[in-house]
């Protein structure tokens, strides 16, 4: 399995792109189950996440090609099939985006449970409820999800939990529901808006994507579109982490600041310098990082994506941070790596309570989740000597080429293929 190799200590000076979204690209590639003809998506970005979506899309159907760099055409006239094996699945639980689409356009979908994960049990309660109220049968057999329907209609749907697939599921569903469905408490990402404008560009009747409330009106029949995807706002904050972390000076390109506000906000509260740019964004890091308090909230607050990231942050920063994780209830498993680094973390309950120290020691540390991946790597960007960052399939799920961008400015960072 890949390793990555830092040797840590420089300072980052340059300029470096940010890709697609990979939660956006997710439901978009989706939706092509949606809509006859052939869409065409610019500004995918390159990741293994975007290639296991296309194989469950193949595997029901779906005509997929490339052309240049990151487009993409996705042809669902001809479904064949309605089911997401296991074997697909178990490699990325976002699987779960095609059983909306699949049952509103197929009327049955036979999609693997996907199991839980690392940061959480991430049940998928509410996507099935939501599909109940809609006119799905809905049963669970040998570990899959099966659902029918003769029809879906349009329904009220209040989420206990603003999940954000969960709203992309149902959005998606709603699209060719019989009426006019409500959904309540949904989530309000950038990437369930990069959604909701897809689906209107096929002819989907959607409005109030970006608010709590979102009102979709069901159509008989969606037509492909083509699209260019929004930027990855994690990949942009995880890029602003690495200035900070290394003293640096970055200038991002293709940033969308707006996406970005929370986390921007912290970063200068921590004493960084985020100056927009008339062609992207300036972060630059500062001497002395302040030690600041974040709580990981739904969209617009804090998201739990960066979580990982600006503990690295606070590690070196002067004084005691708490870093409360809100979404996921066991999203700290990269504490106990960044401890065998010299950070001073203590856990209490979903808290996480850091004191800054001078510096971090470079280490062999493991990967366990894609953003603990991440922080690791940023870790080993600031930490004295080598660290040695093992599974890094992780990080290949969800970013794209972060070794040979981070290189780009500067970094002493190569991947190591030894088996
Ligand atoms: C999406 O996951 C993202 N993934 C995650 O990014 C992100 O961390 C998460 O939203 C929160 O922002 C994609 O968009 C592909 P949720 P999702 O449903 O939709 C509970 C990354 O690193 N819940 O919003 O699976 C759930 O347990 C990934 O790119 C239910 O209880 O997250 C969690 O506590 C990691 N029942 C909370 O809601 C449900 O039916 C939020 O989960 C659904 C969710």
């Amino acid at each position: 399995m890949d390793k990555i190799v830092i040797h840590g200590g420089e300072r980052l000076v340059g300029e470096v792109a940010v890709s697609g979204s990979k939660n956006a690209t997710l439901p978009i590639f989706a939706s092509s189950l949606l809509a006859e003809g052939e869409n065409r998506f610019y500004g995918v970005p390159d990741l293994n996440d975007v290639k296991t979506i296309c194989e469950v899309l193949k595997n029901l159907g779906v005509k997929i090609g490339r052309g240049q760099g990151g487009d993409y055409l996705l042809d669902g006239t001809e479904l064949a099939g309605h089911e997401a094996p296991y074997k697909l699945v178990k490699t990325m639980r976002a699987s779960i985006l095609v059983l909306g689409p699949l049952i509103a356009r197929a009327r049955r979908a036979v999609i693997s449970l996907p199991g839980g994960c690392a940061i959480g049990a991430r049940p998928i309660n509410l996507h099935m409820k939501g599909l109940e109220k809609m006119g799905a049968e809905i049963q669970l057999r040998h570990g899959y999800i099966e659902a029918k329907t003769r029809g879906l209609r349009g329904a009220d749907i209040y989420l206990d939990i603003s999940t954000v697939t969960g709203t992309e599921n149902l959005m998606m569903a709603a699209a060719l529901a019989k009426g006019e469905t409500v959904i309540e408490n949904a989530a309000t990402e950038p990437e369930v808006v990069d959604l909701a404008e897809v689906l209107n560009k096929m002819g989907g009747n959607i409005s109030g994507a970006g608010s709590s409330i979102i009102r979709i009106k069901g159509v008989k029949q969606l037509t492909a579109t083509e699209h260019t995807i929004i930027p990855d706002r994690i990949e942009a904050g995880t890029f602003m982490i690495a200035a900070g972390v290394t003293k640096g000076n970055i200038h991002i390109r293709n940033c969308k600041l707006d996406h970005m506000e929370a986390v921007v906000n912290k970063l200068r509260e921590a004493g960084m310098e985020i100056l927009r740019e008339d062609d992207g964004t300036r972060a630059i890091g500062n001497k002395r990082i302040k030690s600041v308090d974040i709580k990981t909230l739904p969209y617009p607050g804090f998201p739990t994506d960066m979580q990982a990231q600006i503990m690295v942050l606070m590690t070196l920063a002067r004084g005691l941070s708490v870093i409360s994780e809100t979404i996921f209830e066991n999203r700290f498993v990269h504490v106990g790596e960044l401890r065998r680094m010299g950070a001073n973390i203590k856990i209490e309950r979903s808290s996480a309570i850091i004191k800054g120290v001078k510096g971090l020691s470079g280490a062999p540390v493991m990967a366990t989740d894609l953003r603990a991946s991440a922080s690791l790597v940023l870790a080993g960007l600031a930490a004295e000597g080598e660290t040695e960052v093992s599974r890094v399939y992780h990080l290949d799920r969800g970013y794209e080429k972060l070794e040979e961008k981070l290189a780009s400015l500067g970094a002493h960072i190569r991947r190591d293929p030894r088996k």
